[in-house]
């Protein structure tokens, strides 16, 4: 439980504020570079902040404020010319760097003796890096960090994709649930399983769980009543990454991005290696796809797939989850210790240090490996007939259809589907049922 005043400073977003500032030390994902194969510029919130991110003719990305030096007009609804962006209402112009270069009628009209003022019609732009089919955003004090490579965006001979979704509560509580670890056994195994109308089904219960630090945030293990130290769930432990990003398995990431203090952007980049045969296989292109979370006929939230459940959970706890009245138990060890750690950061940012996890070396930042070492294990490809076994299990446990693969949201357009199949060697599957 957290008084009112602690719940404020561990979830507003917006500049100026603790926990603003704090994660401003980070960069966060904002775009997918395949959305950019079809327009040049795209409106962006983040962290409380209007912005404008777009490509210039050359190929570099700006992320500037929102509205025009002038008037003040929006220059989502300009357009990218080689002058860089372009404002609709009385044409002025801006380079990815946020410099005004363009003032059709003061240049006409004074020619030379304009630079001054355009000079000084500068507007907030912030760096924007490029990793992994995705584009980052720092929006914190200069110099920037560096982006950590993580190991997973290195992996070899896997297809990946990146699925949005945008989801209407506050990025603390989707973040908590990624420490979380009873949460599997009732909000994803169980609930699965009635939804497919196993009603008998029970999940193995949880008998042991253990929370550690490790240099980028957190990690859990967990002992169920059909496993033992030797299994996965154990010895691969579910990876939490400073401030906002789970690392469940060893094959996506999940990032919480703050939009505002009300809603949180949903991004995951999802790998999975091959069969055997296919390889080597080489990914000249991560597609992008935005996941619908409620299912239009009813108004009420998707609940198949697994982040569907999770954000049937947070969007449950309200817009901001009311931690005043929380009774925390011992499953939430986790999540003790995530606030603990973020009013330690939030201190450290206070003293003008840098939070935990954020990265300044470059030859730190280049490849940053997981700390057990499980590379091998998901890197390695199956030979095929096993890989559609285990493909066939996953249906199966989450109860989707066979006209399917991504267990983790519901939506998967036929075009993104379609590219999967082929980078397994798979028939195309006519889609059978509507989402
Ligand atoms: S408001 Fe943008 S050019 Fe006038
Ligand atoms: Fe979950």
């Amino acid at each position: 439980m957290l008084d009112a005043e602690s719940n404020k400073l561990l979830t507003e977003v917006g500049k100026g504020t603790p926990m603003g500032e704090l994660l401003r030390r980070y960069w966060h994902p904002i775009a997918a570079v395949t959305e950019f194969e079809s327009q040049d510029l795209k409106p962006v919130r983040l962290l409380g902040e209007d912005l404008v991110l777009f490509r210039s003719r050359e190929g570099h990305y700006g992320l500037v404020q929102r509205q025009c030096a002038h008037r003040r007009a929006d220059l989502s609804y300009g357009w990218v010319d080689e002058a860089g962006l372009r404002c609709s209402y009385h044409g002025w112009a801006y380079d990815v760097s946020g410099a005004c270069v363009s003032q059709p009628f003061e240049d006409v009209t004074r020619g030379e003796r304009n630079q001054r003022f355009r000079d000084s019609c500068r507007i907030t732009a912030y760096p924007v890096r490029e990793m992994a089919g995705l584009l980052f955003a720092y929006l914190g004090p200069l110099p920037s960090p560096e982006l950590p490579r993580w190991e997973l965006f290195d992996y070899r001979n896997g297809f990946a994709q990146i699925i949005f979704a945008e989801v209407p509560c506050n990025w603390l509580q989707a973040v908590e649930n990624d420490l979380d670890p009873v949460h599997f056994e009732w909000l994803h195994a169980n609930w699965s399983a009635r939804q497919a109308g196993r009603r008998n089904f029970r999940a193995p219960t949880h008998l042991k769980i253990d929370v550690f630090e490790w240099e980028f945030g957190f990690g859990y293990r967990r002992i169920l009543e059909d496993t033992t130290e030797a299994d996965p769930v154990w010895s691969q432990p579910r990876l939490h990454l400073m401030p906002n990003i789970f690392m469940p398995g060893g094959e996506h990431l999940e990032y919480r991005v703050p939009v505002d203090d009300h809603r949180t952007l949903s991004v995951v980049w999802a790998w999975e290696a091959v069969p055997q045969d296919r390889e080597p296989y080489v990914q000249t292109r991560i597609p992008h796809w935005y996941a619908p979370i409620q299912d239009p006929a009813t108004g009420r939230w998707i609940t198949t797939h697994i982040i569907n459940q999770d954000t049937v959970a947070w969007v449950g706890q309200g817009v901001i989850a009311d931690r005043t009245a929380e009774r925390l138990a011992s499953s939430d060890v986790g999540i003790v210790a995530l606030r603990r750690r973020l009013r330690q950061d939030l201190e450290a940012v206070a003293r003008g240090q840098d939070p935990s996890g954020v990265v300044r070396d470059p030859d730190k930042a280049r490849l940053v490996r997981w700390p057990d070492n499980r590379r091998p294990l998901h890197e390695r490809g199956l030979p095929r007939a096993e890989w559609l076994r285990q493909l066939e299990g996953r249906r199966r446990r989450v109860g989707i259809g066979e006209d399917e693969y991504f267990i983790f949201y519901a939506g998967q357009p036929p075009e993104v589907r379609r590219a999967y199949e082929e980078a397994m060697g798979l028939a195309p599957t006519p889609r059978t049922q509507p989402v």
